[in-house]
């Protein structure tokens, strides 16, 4: 059976051997990085993790950053899934933990143009597309920055029952 947990400080060695092992050619967080940023004092932002344990093995995580001067938005950093545990909800599983639930609360991701599959899962996960950023060339035009979309999930004030009327009928 899946559990999920908050991220505990000795999980960081394990969650470098996982990322090491992923085919995703995401970012690997190192045990030094995530001792780090979890530690750190004086900083602008903290960070949030959630892991997902099958017995003793960790078999996907998610981090997030949140500003602390912004604590309505959290920006998520890496949401992945052990290759052999994909397409069983856990993903879904934890990116739900960050759910927005106040209004005005929202969360973002940065996802490249062509990263079909994770784009399909953030929309079944209720995100949208809110901005784009283009692919960055040289002079010599050649590729120097792959450009990526931002995507958003926000907690919107429910519709007033006026709007709602006039939507319905439209
Ligand atoms: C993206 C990722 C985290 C999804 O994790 P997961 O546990 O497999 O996702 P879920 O099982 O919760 O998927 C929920 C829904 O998302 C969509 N989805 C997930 N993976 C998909 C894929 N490869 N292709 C198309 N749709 C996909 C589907 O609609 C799926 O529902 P379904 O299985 O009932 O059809 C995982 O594939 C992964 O770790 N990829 C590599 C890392 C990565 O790309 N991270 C990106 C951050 S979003």
């Amino acid at each position: 059976m899946i559990t999920y947990r908050n991220i505990a400080l000795s999980d960081h060695q394990a969650i470098e051997d996982f990322d090491l092992r992923q085919d995703d050619h995401g970012e690997i967080f190192c045990k030094d990085e995530l001792d780090e940023i979890f530690t750190r004092e004086n900083s602008f932002v903290v960070y949030q993790a959630f892991v997902a344990v099958d017995g003793e093995s960790i078999v996907g995580y998610i981090l997030c950053m949140i500003p602390k001067d912004y604590p309505k938005q959290r920006h998520i950093l890496r949401c992945v899934v052990d290759k052999d545990y994909r397409r069983q909800g856990i993903g879904s599983e934890l990116i739900s933990r960050l759910e927005p639930r106040e209004v005005g609360h929202k969360v973002t991701i940065e996802v490249a143009h062509e990263e079909y599959s994770e784009l399909a899962f953030l929309r079944s996960n209720g995100y949208t597309i809110t901005s784009m950023v283009e692919d960055e060339y040289s002079e010599e035009g050649e590729l120097e920055m792959e450009g990526y979309f931002i995507l958003t999930n926000e907690k919107k004030p429910p519709m007033e029952l006026a709007q709602r009327l006039k939507w319905r009928m439209n």
